[in-house]
């Protein structure tokens, strides 16, 4: 069976390399040429762990092509994902530009039966809206004697361990309506079966709104902890325990529980705020999903007073801050807490030096006036403050009696509560975690 992927982004390459690790044959298309130079060269464009091996060992197996020609890639492939960006627009509303555009050409290239399957993030509905316009572009082209069937299939994929996801996910969602459909995706998912992974077969608006409601939850899950931390600043307790308390209950589980921040990343911010706009739409309320958008936006805010509050009047001290990605094991800063806290400590006087493991390169495009430095240290030396925004593991193990040495000021603002507080105040630091 030959597939095609459409967009190279993060998860047309992850999907693409995956299925052909499967053994099937793939073509990723996407019209950056550049991108698909370098690809062919053998480079990978984002930092993914796994990632370039799978895709240098399917390539050299001839499984594996990259290509911008998307008429070829179309005519030769028994099914088509759709995977180019769905980006937000300013009302929290998805932009389905490069989707319809891709759906137009299909139906230009139609040449034969196939099965055209939306793997963006799409609002409920868009994968008949794609229908449509594979359908007029069909007409519109003569070519009324070739049929395509469409399919939601959405990705569940963790940035940082989307190879892992991929293999051996929890599930897989087919949204499909035609038995032909059916069976095609059926089959494409078949090497999964070995590993018992459930295969969920639905209508289309079910599937499609399987992935809305599995982001909207656990971005749910972390806003309830975020607010229980708050409170429990305030009532004195420890929201570690009460997470951990919580989650030994078998229907509330101890993932997503982790109070920090709050979520960012390229899915988490943006499903939650298209879940409300088009839920609007169709004249129902999300209101849970509101407050949680809200709560996310404030915990931001809740974090520059925490450093203030430990730092003392921002205005012309020097704060560190270890982490930039918008969690570890990325490089991806797409709406990353950390960022945001540095553009808020910098509004409010604050000097910044900072490290990222691996996100310095995008940070840079986003960061004005900040001083990068090489590690950890470096941006604790002559700091009155260091502040953990992201919980890569090599800030877990630090030689504290250096950092304390280092930094002006003995103080250390952990936001993702991978330092004991008692044990911090022991080793001389003025510490404090979230909630705890
Ligand atoms: C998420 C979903 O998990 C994935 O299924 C979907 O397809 C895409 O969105 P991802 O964005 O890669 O994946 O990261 P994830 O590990 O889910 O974390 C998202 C954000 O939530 C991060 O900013 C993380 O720091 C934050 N988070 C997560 C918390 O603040 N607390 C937690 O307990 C868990």
């Amino acid at each position: 069976m030959n597939v095609a992927v459409i967009g190279t982004g993060y998860v047309g390459l992850v999907t693409g390399s995956c299925f052909a690790e499967f053994g099937i044959n793939v073509t990723c298309v996407d019209k950056d040429e550049d991108k698909i130079k370098r690809l062919n060269e053998g480079e990978i464009p984002i930092y993914e762990p796994g990632l370039e091996e799978v895709v240098r060992r399917n390539r050299n197996a001839g499984r594996l092509h990259f290509t911008t020609d998307v008429r070829s890639a179309v005519q030769s492939s028994l099914v088509i994902f759709i995977a180019v960006p769905t980006p937000p627009q300013p009302d929290g509303s998805t932009d389905l530009s490069y989707v319809d555009q891709v759906a137009k050409t299909i139906g230009e290239h139609l040449n034969g039966y196939k099965v055209v399957v939306t793997k963006s993030t799409v609002p409920v509905k868009t994968t008949h809206r794609v229908k449509r316009i594979i359908d007029e572009a069909i007409a519109a082209s003569g070519r009324e004697r070739f049929r395509c069937s469409v399919a939601s299939n959405p990705e569940f994929l963790r940035e940082g361990s989307a190879v892992e996801d991929f293999m051996r996910p929890d599930r897989v969602v087919v949204g499909a309506e035609d038995p032909e459909a059916i069976a095609i995706l059926r089959d494409l998912y078949k090497p999964l079966n070995l590993i018992e992974v459930p295969l969920i077969i639905t209508s289309i608006p079910t599937a499609e709104l399987i992935k809305y409601a599995s982001n909207a939850f656990l971005a749910t899950k972390i806003s309830f902890i975020n607010e229980i931390a708050n409170l429990s600043e305030e009532v004195g307790a420890d929201v570690h325990q009460v997470a951990k308390a919580m989650g030994l209950d078998g229907r509330i589980g101890r993932k997503f529980l982790h109070a920090g921040p709050g979520y960012g990343g390229s899915c988490f911010p943006k499903d939650t705020l298209s879940l409300v706009q088009f839920s609007r739409e169709f004249g129902v309320e999300q209101r849970i999903v509101s407050a949680v958008v809200a709560v996310n936006e404030d915990q931001r805010n809740r974090m520059v007073l925490k450093i203030e509050r430990l730092v003392g009047e921002l205005e012309g001290k020097q704060i560190g801050v270890l982490g930039l990605s918008y969690k570890p094991n990325t490089d991806d800063v797409r709406d990353s807490p950390a960022i945001d806290i540095v553009q808020k400590l910098q509004d409010r006087g604050a000097k910044i030096k900072c490290f990222d493991p691996e996100a310095m390169d995008n940070a840079k495009r986003l960061l004005k006036d900040v001083q990068f430095c090489e590690n950890a240290y470096d941006v604790a030396e002559g700091s009155d403050g260091l502040v953990l925004a992201t919980e890569w593991n090599e800030f877990r193990k630090l030689d504290l009696d250096r950092v304390r040495e280092l930094l002006a000021e003995p103080v250390i603002v952990d936001l993702r509560n991978v330092y004991e507080p008692a044990e911090m105040e022991r080793q001389g630091f003025r510490y404090t975690g979230v909630g705890r």
